[in-house]
This record gives C-alpha cells, sequence and structure tokens, in this order.
C-alpha cells in the first residue's frame, strides 16, 4: 500500500498518466461513452461561430465582453437594496452565509439568462473544450455574505475540485463588483494537464462535513507560487470561464460587504453532478422555467443541451464509478512535484 503511494507521487507515474493513460482514456470518453456528444457536435460544426478559446487550458478569464457586460446590466437591475435585504435577512435568520436565488427570478430574468446561457458563443466555448456537445447542467444565482458561524473559510470556500465528473465547463460571471474582501472566486492559472487524473495529496486531516478532499491555504501556498493564482476581482461583468473538475479554485469568503454571481455549468452525461438536481426537470420543463418544456424546443441541439440525460449512466451508476477509476489512477500533486 505504502509502495503504491510511493508510486502514485513520483515523476514516473505522471510521465505515464500525461502520455499513456490519459491519451487512451481522453478517447474513449470522446469516442465511447459521449459519443453521441460528439456526432451532435459534428454536424454543429457545419456553421462557424465564434467562441472564446481556452487554447488548451482549463481556465480563462475574460473581462469587458460586449455580450457578457450586456447580460450582466439586465441582472444586476434585479439586485435591489430590497432584493439584497431580504435575502440577506433570509441567510441571517437560518445562519447561512450562502442562498442560490436563481428559482426566485422573474420568468423574463430567468428566459435572459436561459437565452445567454444557449446562445453560440457560450454553447461554442464549452464545446470547443470539451471536444464533444454539451448538456447545460446548473445555473445559479449565488449571494453570499459573511459566515455568520466564524470568521474563517468554509467548505468550497477552501481550495479545491469538484470532484464530480471528467471535463465539465463553469462560467463564472460577477453581477456585482468584485473586490479581495466581498468573496472573490479564485483558481489556479498554472495549467493542470492530468486534471481529473490528479489530486494535491495533503488535504486536510480529520475533514468536517463539507471539508472533504478541501486543501488548507498554507498547504496550497507550499505547492503553488501567488503568481500561478488569479482572481475574478473586478467590475461587475467580469467572467472566468473554469473546468471545476480540472482546476483547482475556490471562492465566496466574504469578510465584508456582499456579493451576486451568475453561474452557469455545462457538462456530459458521465458527469455525477446531472442526477443531483432531477426535481428541476420533473415535468420536463427545464430549471423551474415553465415555459421551456421539452415539447416546447424543436431544435435538436437546444433539446440535447437542456435535456439531455442517460438512464443507462444513471442506472448502472456509472459516473459513480468512472469517479473510482480516475481516483484508483490519482497522480498525488505535492510539494516536491510542482
Ligand atoms: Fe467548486
Amino acid at each position: 500500500m505504502i509502495f503504491f503511494r510511493k508510486i502514485k507521487r513520483s515523476f514516473f507515474w505522471k510521465i505515464f498518466l500525461l502520455f499513456f493513460v490519459k491519451p487512451i482514456y481522453d478517447f474513449i470518453w470522446v469516442y465511447i461513452i459521449n459519443f453521441q456528444a460528439k456526432l451532435t457536435l459534428i454536424s454543429w460544426n457545419s456553421k462557424k461561430k465564434n467562441y472564446f478559446n481556452l487554447d488548451n487550458n482549463n481556465q480563462l478569464i475574460v473581462r469587458n465582453d460586449k455580450i457578457i457586460l450586456n447580460i450582466v446590466q439586465e441582472l444586476n437591475k434585479i439586485c435591489t437594496k430590497d432584493f439584497l435585504d431580504k435575502s440577506r435577512e433570509e441567510m441571517k435568520s437560518n445562519e447561512q452565509h450562502n442562498l442560490e436565488l436563481f428559482e426566485r427570478l422573474e420568468y423574463n430574468d430567468k428566459e435572459k439568462i436561459i437565452n445567454f446561457a444557449s446562445s453560440e458563443l457560450i454553447i461554442n466555448t464549452a464545446a470547443k473544450y470539451m471536444g464533444i456537445f454539451p448538456v447545460l447542467s446548473r445555473i445559479y444565482f449565488y449571494h453570499n455574505i459573511p459566515n455568520p458561524n466564524g470568521e474563517n473559510e468554509m467548505q468550497s470556500q477552501k481550495w479545491h475540485k469538484d470532484g464530480m465528473g471528467y471535463k465539465g465547463l463553469d462560467f463564472f460571471i460577477s453581477i456585482t463588483d468584485v473586490n479581495l474582501d466581498n468573496g472573490p472566486f479564485f483558481f489556479l492559472k498554472k495549467n493542470n494537464p492530468l486534471g481529473a487524473f490528479s489530486k494535491i495529496e495533503n488535504a486536510i486531516p480529520n475533514p468536517i462535513l463539507g471539508e472533504r478532499n478541501k486543501i488548507s491555504n498554507e498547504e496550497f501556498e507550499k505547492i503553488y507560487d501567488k503568481s500561478d493564482i488569479d482572481s475574478i476581482v473586478g467590475p461587475k461583468g467580469t467572467c472566468v470561464i473554469v473546468d471545476s473538475y480540472n482546476c483547482y479554485h475556490k471562492g465566496g469568503y466574504v469578510k465584508s460587504g456582499d456579493r451576486v454571481m451568475l453561474r452557469i455549468a455545462f457538462d456530459t452525461i458521465d458527469s455525477a453532478v446531472l442526477n443531483f438536481d432531477e426535481d428541476k426537470y420533473k415535468s420536463n420543463n427545464i430549471f423551474y422555467y415553465n415555459k421551456k418544456h421539452i415539447n416546447d424546443v424543436d431544435d435538436k441541439f437546444l433539446k440535447f443541451l437542456y435535456f439531455k440525460r442517460s438512464s443507462f449512466m444513471k442506472l448502472f451508476k456509472i459516473p459513480q464509478k468512472l469517479l473510482k477509476f480516475y481516483q484508483i489512477f490519482h497522480y498525488k500533486i505535492n510539494r516536491n512535484s510542482e
């Protein structure tokens, strides 16, 4: 066991994964597990479209983009004093520091977000990065305030990767201005080519609920330089596009003030998150938005984007088994390896 652990942190293992295991699995992932999504992308590609180019990295920060600024301007109007006060009060009375408000938005605001998430620019960015046609898995409209139960970073406010899939793409878009105090999203800008096949070795020992596989700042700083880290700090409309399964990140730790963030997540049928929010689709509507019913969507690409699920994956618990498989192969990132 100790021998195996030693191997998994060695340079040899890293090379073995990088040049042997990962290329073979990448092929299987695209052409077998996600074959239908690959075919869908091939027919989608017949038109020329623009996209944000991640250029083989698993993160990109976008500032001052007109299309993003437009939607943010619209959504910022939702964040009136009343709206935020009400949400703040609710969090305080429930001892929460984070509230997800998408479900409560007006229909036309939901529609704006869904239309943006299904615009060619956004779909194409996700498709180009993932190499297959994506599924729009989650939309969140987060409001964050300081932790009522202590001043320290908690749960996803600590460094982690979302170990729920092989490849995905998240758009984090700030709807209010973000500074260093009101909960910026931080991410590792140093590329991690092993992605889901790697994990930082020294996670927080004896983790409490929500701290499993999280990395303390001290440990993280022993491995990476400050110059390897970037954040969403900036005026509203700053956007971080990140593969949260492959890229270490943390966010939402508010010291003072508050922030509102839109998160749009794209996944594939083998991702374990796809069955998380099943109640949102119970009547074949998309995200509590009952104007978009599966029967109303004729476009085959949008149908795939909104509603594609695999009962085979669910029945045989394939996503969970794949996660186990990545775990077995995990290269253990440690202080000597970066
Ligand atoms: Fe996360």
